[in-house]
């Protein structure tokens, strides 16, 4: 065994412990049932992990993340994820969180090619593409923070138009989409003033003034 799994057993034996002393009922509980209050779209990034950021208990958040918290509509895995917490779950909130400093929106920046990777990336870089005109003429490090934002605005308005979020709003669903920022040099999330409850709340803001 490698010191580094030896040291994830203990932590993962005084985790348990602490919980157990602070709320005995606590693990029978939610072995029972999960309730998340939110739906989490994040970057695989290892210093955005939701739980620690948010602060929020244990059992609060569904999780998806992938190499640059893109809501691909041709992406199984996103939608599975989308339509269990949406219409099995029923979390009130979901939350497309980005992140200055991301690796994959700057790969997307710099240069394009035939790996995994970079087909993937390749969705963050048509977001530049339909925006070249508001980011070519800015700084290389501008860019990657303007885009960073674009891809968030760009995925909440991806998830929007799903037909899993749209027919749950039609049934009257309560569910609101919202995009932050993660600001990996203080820890700090910044929301984006985007923020949608509605079908009519999101077709008003379609082609969107959030891209300026
Ligand atoms: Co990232």
């Amino acid at each position: 065994m490698s010191t580094t799994i030896r040291e994830i057993l203990k932590f993962n034996q005084e985790w348990s412990a602490q919980i157990q002393r602070e709320q005995p009922d606590f693990f029978e509980r939610l072995a029972k049932k999960q309730k998340p209050e939110l739906l989490w779209f994040g970057c695989s990034d290892s210093r955005v992990g939701p739980d620690q950021l948010t602060g929020l208990p244990h059992g609060s958040i569904f999780v998806h993340r992938n190499i640059g918290n893109i809501f691909a509509t041709n992406d199984l895995n996103s939608l599975a994820v989308l339509e269990y917490a949406v219409d099995e779950l029923k979390v009130p909130n979901i939350v497309v969180c980005g992140h200055y400093g991301c690796g994959g929106v700057h790969a997307a920046l710099e240069h394009s090619g035939i790996q995994p990777v970079d087909l993937w990336l390749d969705q963050i870089r048509f977001i530049y593409n339909r925006h070249a005109d508001k980011l070519e003429h800015l700084s290389k490090d501008e860019q990657w923070k303007r885009l960073t934002e674009y891809n968030v605005i760009a995925q909440v308005h991806n998830i929007c138009r799903s037909t899993i979020v749209r027919e749950a709003w039609k049934r009257g669903q309560t569910l609101a989409v919202h995009g932050v920022i993660y600001d990996i040099h203080d820890g700090l999330l910044k929301p984006l003033g985007i923020e949608f409850r509605s079908f009519d709340d999101w077709k008003e803001d379609r082609l969107s003034s959030h891209f300026s």
